[in-house]
């Protein structure tokens, strides 16, 4: 059935649409375009029932065309298949560029209005003066080295209540433990003591703005057309704003601080800061939540590999100290646990569904070819790219726990297409090790302590929302039910976490 939420948004691609469509013509040295069963507005239709599984399947259709155009009526998808288009892609990043999507994501995601902000915000390509792009790059230094070692530690004495707890809780709902975990670690551990969304309620509007934040998107008069997600959006950005109000950012982490800094300091009011915070929060929990959950189904459910993991986690990364305190050591997890490291990828990659993209702001030739014009947009979808011979041949439906174990061959694992979970350079996600430390840490210690059964005892894929617009690692529909079962062999065990300064980043793969 159609939702209010599809409706708006079609409403709004048919609306530009026709006021575009005048005197678009297709430039004979473009992409082939292709066309669709439903005439003018099937691929809009196949984009908002099957998200970005509409590009891989209509890619599908075409395996003898490396690239292929999508007339989307707004603009047209150039989507291409072939490894050797994306590293042309990858050639031409200054005229193949993320950084309008920032300010596109600024104006619908995040609600800012004020035309000042959004010249500062726009890219300086496009007259702007770049503040989107220099935000997001501020953080990388943050997020390796020293702080990301401080945001480790803090994150761990964050999660471990959550993993104490399962001792005292027979069914959960494995999905919403997830959630809740990583909201608490990621947001206490960036905001510090004062952190806004330790207060339930804050919490909850965040996920309602989060789930719904497709109805933003037209951003044709959202305080009626898009009222929940708006309000939601209003909520959390109040509370915000009072945390920055009271100096809570003075006791934050420095990824909270520099994102102020450079953001106040360029002449954003402290209330547009709020906004765009509450769209930030967008890049730390909605990708990591999915991947956690689908790392405990996949290794919970595969009985051999949970007891090979088992094994090498207590073998290489196990610590006991001499009053009998068990610790999981977050630099051994990283260098002497490569069956997990490798799993770890390989449920990223099984599981998610990518499709990196970035707009055309300057017509150019690919791979001396094809023609892209101005104003569309190019997207590399994972999936017919991981199913080329070439990248992972039969093996990629297949999950292989080891596909990412060394094996010395120099292609080993970073295969062009072969893995796009965390990006195609040059925009690589720099929350990569951050994430990983939190789902590794998390998922080893809950294996080595307890036995998790499905309720009704079979692990049963449950279904994915293949709609989201901000997640890509595969968010789940409903409640997942579990019971947790603590392990007799370290029954009265005492737990905790160990990290060393300077081993916080992992040797993972980027596309
Ligand atoms: C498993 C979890 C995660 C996955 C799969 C993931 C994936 C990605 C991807 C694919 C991109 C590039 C966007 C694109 O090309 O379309 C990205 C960007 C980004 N991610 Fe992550 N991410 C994760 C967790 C995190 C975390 C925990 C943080 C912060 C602590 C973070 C911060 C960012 C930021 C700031 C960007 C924008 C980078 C830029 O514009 O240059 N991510 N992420």
């Amino acid at each position: 059935m159609i939702e209010t939420t599809q409706l708006l948004i079609l409403g709004a691609v048919v609306a530009l649409g026709l006021v575009l469509l005048n005197g678009r013509r297709h430039d004979p040295r473009e992409p082939p375009m292709v066309t669709h069963g439903i005439p003018i507005l099937g691929h809009a239709f196949g984009l908002l029932f099957n998200g970005v599984g509409h590009w891989g399947d209509q890619a599908k259709k075409h395996p003898d065309q490396p690239i292929i155009g999508l007339d989307m009526l707004i603009n047209k998808f150039y989507v291409i298949t072939s490894p050797e288009l994306v590293q042309a892609v990858q050639r031409n990043a200054k005229t193949l560029s993320f950084e309008p999507l920032l300010l596109f994501s600024a104006k619908t995601i995040a609600g800012i209005t004020n035309p000042k902000a959004l010249q500062i915000l726009k890219d300086k390509e496009a007259g702007g003066e770049g503040l989107g792009a220099r935000i997001m790059h501020s953080m990388t230094p943050t997020l390796i080295g020293k702080p990301l070692d401080k945001l480790n530690l803090h994150m761990i004495r964050l999660i471990q209540p959550f993993i104490e707890q399962l001792s005292e809780t027979s069914t959960f709902d494995l999905y919403g433990w997830c959630k809740d975990a990583t909201m608490a670690a990621s947001t206490e551990a960036t905001y510090g003591p004062m952190n806004p969304y330790a207060d339930k309620e804050i919490q909850d509007a965040w996920w309602i703005f989060e789930e719904n934040l497709g109805m933003l998107l037209p951003n044709i008069w959202p305080s009626v057309l898009a009222r929940k997600p708006y309000y939601a959006r209003k909520k959390v950005a109040d509370a915000v704003l009072k945390y920055i109000q009271a100096d809570g950012h003075k006791n934050a982490s420095e990824l909270t601080d520099v994102r102020f800094k450079v953001t106040v300091g360029a002449g954003l009011s402290l209330e547009d800061y709020s906004l765009l915070e509450v769209s930030m929060l967008l890049a730390f929990i909605s990708n990591t939540v999915p991947a956690m959950f689908w790392c405990m189904f996949d290794f919970f459910s595969r009985p051999q590999l949970l007891a090979e993991l088992r094994e090498e986690i207590e073998a290489n990364a196990l610590k006991v100290a001499e009053d009998g305190t068990h610790s999981i050591d977050l630099s051994a997890i990283r260098e002497k646990c490569p069956l997990l490291l490798s799993a770890f990828q390989e449920v990223l990659r099984y599981r998610s569904i990518s499709s990196p993209t970035r707009v055309v702001v300057k017509d150019t030739l690919l791979a001396d070819r094809y023609l892209l014009k101005a104003g569309n947009s190019v997207s590399m979808p994972s999936l017919p790219l991981s199913q080329r011979p070439d990248v992972w041949g039969e093996s990629q439906a297949v999950f292989d726990e080891r596909r990412y174990m060394s094996t010395g061959d120099k292609k080993d694992g970073r295969r062009t297409g072969g893995f796009m979970t965390f990006g195609v350079s040059p925009t690589v996600c720099p929350g990569r090790h951050f994430a990983s430390s939190e789902i590794l840490l998390l998922a080893a210690m809950v294996m080595m302590r307890y036995d998790l059964e499905p309720v009704g005892g079979v692990w049963k894929e449950p279904v994915k929302v293949k709609t989201s617009m901000v997640s890509i690692t595969g968010p789940i529909k409903g409640k997942f039910p579990v019971t947790a079962e603590p392990r007799d062999k370290y029954s009265g065990v005492k737990w905790g976490f160990h990290v060393e300064e300077g081993k916080g980043q992992f040797p993972l793969i980027i596309g």
